[in-house]
């Protein structure tokens, strides 16, 4: 494992190890016994876009790794005024050891991991957002133990999130079923490298439009805002668009009764989520923002040499 770009690179046992790793240094963090084991290690964390969560759990957990982070908005840096991303990679390479990237497209994220020579991160895309699709199954197992047998069900665009779930939930067995408007649905590439995925892991993958088809008898109840970063102009079209597409208590109904109700945040209350099932009983939000903080800090420790 060189870089983490999107969860489909990684291997069933690499999975494994990220999470065996994030739950010990999760225990160690809770105790207090230091796990200063990347001291002296520089992350460069450039952001194209906003964040609360990945902004601080990266820079907080490399600290608490011994190591350092260096905050570098895109307009800040020559990236924002054309410099190339190979150029940006080799320079950077030079000075740190490790990079998170949130930007818009996946192609730049991979285009640093093959100019540069040290490990890249994504820390989301308009295509991916591993770090949080393997925190939430992280949080999942905590929850439930085995994922193996379980359904997860996304209700809502067919975004960044969709897609790393779908293909997370394939790498580990787990069934996952998507619902989406007709006009949102997931990038075809995905959905057949997921298909592909699922047939050596025995993950039953369903792609739908009727949302209470898709969270009938799940486990896991998922969901995402419905204007994503760079979709802002969009906002009023796909709140018409997507008002079937609501997590509510009636929804939930159709959920195991232990299901549990995650979003990766930043929610707008009222519009994917209503305020009774996001702060209710079945949600398990902020111990799955939590969760950011040492899965990172675990893919952190992995990378970075
Ligand atoms: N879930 C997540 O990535 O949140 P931020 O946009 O706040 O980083
Ligand atoms: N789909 C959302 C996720 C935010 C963490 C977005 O890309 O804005």
């Amino acid at each position: 494992m060189k870089n983490l770009l999107t969860v489909k690179d990684l291997s069933l046992n690499e999975i494994n190890k990220i999470f065996s790793l994030a739950a010990e240094l999760k225990e160690k963090q809770k105790k207090g016994i230091s796990h200063k084991i990347l001291e002296g290690k520089t992350l460069g964390m450039i952001f194209a876009k906003s964040s609360t969560r990945t902004r601080v759990s990266f820079e907080a957990g490399i600290y608490q790794l011994g190591g350092q982070g260096i905050f570098l908005s895109s307009n800040d840096i020559q990236l924002g005024r054309g410099e190339s991303i190979s150029d940006t990679a080799k320079v950077l390479s030079r000075y740190i050891d490790g990079i998170m990237i949130r930007t818009f497209e996946q192609s730049d994220v991979e285009g640093l991991a093959q100019y540069g020579s040290i490990p890249i991160i994504n820390g989301l895309t308009d295509l991916y957002h591993p770090c949080q699709a393997l925190t939430d199954l992280f949080t999942v197992k905590e929850k439930k133990g085995e994922l193996k047998g379980l359904k997860m069900s996304y209700i809502g665009d067919g975004n960044n999130m969709a897609n790393s779930l779908l293909i997370a939930c394939a790498k580990v067995g787990m069934d996952i079923s998507i619902a989406t408007p007709e006009d949102y649905k997931l990038n075809d590439k995905v959905i057949e490298a997921a298909r592909i995925i699922a047939q050596n892991s025995g993950s039953q993958i369903q792609v739908l439009i009727d949302p209470l088809e898709a969270i009938k008898g799940s486990d896991v109840v998922c969901t995402d805002v419905w204007a994503s970063m760079g979709d802002e102009d969009e906002a009023e079209e796909r709140k018409n668009a997507f008002v079937n597409y609501q997590v509510n208590n009636e929804a939930m109904a159709l959920a195991n009764d232990d299901a549990i109700f995650m979003h990766c945040l930043p929610a707008h209350r009222g519009e994917e989520v209503t305020t009774g099932v996001i702060d209710g009983d079945q949600s398990v939000i902020f111990d799955q923002a939590e969760n950011r903080l040492h899965v990172q800090k675990a893919i952190m420790a992995i990378l970075i040499k």
